[in-house]
């Protein structure tokens, strides 16, 4: 396993008091691999992803247990200098948002040529030809002619594709994408999420995908996460987690996968709001929003059992499929 995050908890400490922000989150992806992680705004998809790359803001966050493996080594183990070599050379993060991630001042060219400057100490003629390189790799039009351009003269689409250029340049083992495409239109949002999906088959990279948005995932991913207060409510590979859904969270998502219509928005269907994270519903976080919950949810924390039964839709092979829902029986044939 290239990355493995092993129960991982991480908690802010604010004068209101203290959000449990994640609960004991473990997931993994292999080289070559995508990995969605899902769920709706404040479930924890981007602490898990910044407490990875070791760029959690701390003090107010603070880990407070679990493990983060990378090949094999424990990143919250290492002394900074070594953490930082990791994030600099063997993974990369492409943010949201490419405007306020990418420096107004300095041309793309610049932007990019720098991390070969700094990081394989070539000379600035030598960057400027990688950069080049790179942006015909992401397919930029003209890419001889803008390298010379600054980011605000590029559309929020060919933006992102420099981030993504930017995360490619060190050809590093493990890249996190957390929402890259939200800000953009439907259109462009596929184009972007092919692109990632083939640069990520052609590097054979790991590629952790964070959305809210299950829609964008479908063709690319090949498992996925479902977060929930902090904590996977469900793990599965992506067309058995589609076909049947062993958990109600996961259900209720599906059926909220936005219209083609209806750009970037938030998922709304589910009833009842996101659990206040400084006082999180005993028993199953997810009771009182559940639609089949009962006596036990509010009691009894569900762990992650085992989905070890098919359904006529899903293939005989399935392992490696969990669902933190004490009746993942019902929903999975429901
Ligand atoms: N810098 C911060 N200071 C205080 N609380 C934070 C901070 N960052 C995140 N949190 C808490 O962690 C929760 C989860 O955040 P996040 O992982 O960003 O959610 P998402 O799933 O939308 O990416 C937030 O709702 C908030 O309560
Ligand atoms: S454990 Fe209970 S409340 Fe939680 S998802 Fe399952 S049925 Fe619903
Ligand atoms: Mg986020």
């Amino acid at each position: 396993m290239l990355l493995e995050v092993r129960d991982l908890q991480v908690e802010f400490r604010t004068r209101d008091g203290v959000a449990k922000a994640v609960n004991g989150v473990s997931y993994g992806v292999d080289a070559g691999e995508t990995l969605a992680v899902l769920g709706e705004s404040g479930s924890g998809k981007s602490v898990t992803a910044q407490a990875v790359m070791g760029i959690l803001d701390m003090p107010p966050g603070r880990i407070t247990g679990g493990e983060i493996l990378f090949r094999g080594r424990d990143l919250l183990k290492l002394r900074e200098e070594e953490r930082r070599r990791v994030r600099g050379a063997e993974m990369a993060m492409i943010f949201q948002d490419a405007l306020s991630a990418l420096n107004p001042v300095l041309t793309v060219g610049d932007q990019l040529g720098e991390m070969f400057v700094v990081h394989r100490g070539m000379s600035r003629k030598d960057a400027r030809a990688k950069a080049v390189e790179l942006m015909d790799r992401v397919r930029i039009p003209a890419a001889r002619e803008r390298v010379r351009q600054y980011p605000h003269q590029f559309s929020g689409g060919m933006r992102q594709r420099i981030m993504i250029a930017m995360a490619l340049a060190l050809e590093p083992a493990l890249i996190i994408a957390d929402e890259p495409t939200t800000a953009l239109d439907v259109t462009v949002q596929a184009q972007v999420m092919d692109l990632l999906a083939e640069l990520r088959r052609e590097y054979r990279m790991g590629l952790i995908l964070i959305t809210h948005d299950l829609g964008v995932v479908a063709d690319v991913a090949d498992r996925i996460a479902v977060m929930y207060a902090g904590r996977i409510v469900e793990s599965a590979p992506v067309h058995d987690l589609y076909k049947a859904p062993a958990h109600p969270y996961t259900k209720g998502l599906l059926d909220s996968i936005p219209r083609l219509d209806q750009k970037g928005q938030e998922l709304y269907a589910i009833k009842g709001l996101p659990p206040n994270l400084m006082n999180i519903p005993r028993g199953c976080a997810f009771h009182p929003r559940c639609p089949i919950a009962r006596d036990l949810c509010r009691t009894d924390v569900p762990p992650l059992h085992k989905v070890t039964e098919v359904t006529e839709v899903t293939e005989p092979d399935v392992a490696d499929r969990g669902s933190a829902c004490h009746f993942w029986r019902e929903c999975l044939h429901g």
